[in-house]
């Protein structure tokens, strides 16, 4: 059974303070659920605060980016080496970044390499927008992100990759995607790509979340799916009750 994954991404919000004070009564307050694996996502500049507050908690701690390159001239970006020993995993190809910071498949991929190279999970984010899906696009769209993302790694490295679906048009909209919608494309579109590449022990192995617009109310019932694994969450990760209230009905069902 592959365990669950229940990530918080931030985004651009909490100062380092704020992160610690959330992160402190988090970690009490999971201890329980020891059946889900449970993650936060803060800002770079929090980071250091965050892990340190976390040493010997269970909770994990991830990146929001890395830059594709280990070192250079690139003002202000953050690379593998530096997040490495620090944290567990980095997000990557979010769809914020894709959309507002220009960041391509090859990046990605790139990203994703790197970041394995330096010992970093990578969470990978990949799902279609409002257009594609009204014309049927969602598919080929999903299996194409995830085979690029994924293109060069061995058997073995993809199986500290972590998928994450999550529709652009869903994702800090309030509208999430029908449980069974996702559970589709997580299933029979992003573990079916991981299957013709991979093959079918290595895709059942592999852990894929659902994202967008996912909170404590409607959370059982994604989880209740056989094909989602975990989810990434935006909004309702930034509430403390919200956020260990889904970690907690996530234990309930495994
Ligand atoms: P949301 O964000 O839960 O606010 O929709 C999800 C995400 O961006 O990962």
């Amino acid at each position: 059974m592959r365990k669950p994954i229940l990530a918080a991404n931030w985004k651009m919000n909490k100062t380092p303070a704020e992160a610690v004070e959330f992160v402190k009564a988090l970690h009490t307050q999971v201890m329980a659920y020891p059946s889900v694996e449970t993650i936060v996502c803060p800002p770079f500049v929090a980071l250091p605060a965050v892990v340190e507050a976390l040493r010997d908690a269970p909770v994990g701690v991830g990146a929001q980016n890395l830059h594709w390159k280990a070192s250079g001239a690139y003002t202000g970006e953050v690379s593998a080496p530096m997040l490495a020993g620090w944290v567990e995993y980095v997000i990557v190809g979010h769809s914020e970044r894709r959309q507002f910071f220009a960041e391509t498949d090859k990046m990605v991929n790139q990203k994703v390499k790197l970041a394995l190279q330096h010992g970093l999970k990578p969470i990978v984010c990949v799902g279609e927008n409002l257009e594609h899906n009204k014309v049927g696009l969602t598919d080929p769209r999903v299996t194409w992100q995830v085979r690029a993302a994924l293109a060069d790694l061995t058997a073995e490295q993809v199986r500290d990759v972590v998928i994450a679906y999550e529709p652009i048009w869903a994702v800090g909209t309030g509208r999430t995607a029908t449980p069974e919608w996702a559970n589709r494309v997580c299933g029979s579109v992003a573990r079916a790509a991981i299957e013709e590449l991979y093959g079918q022990e290595v895709a059942q192995a592999i852990r894929i979340q659902y994202g967008g617009s996912a909170n404590e109310k409607n959370i059982g019932d994604l989880m209740a799916m056989p094909d989602i694994d975990g989810v990434l969450v935006g909004i309702a990760g930034l509430t403390l009750d919200s956020f260990v209230e889904m970690v907690r009905v996530t234990a309930s069902l495994y």
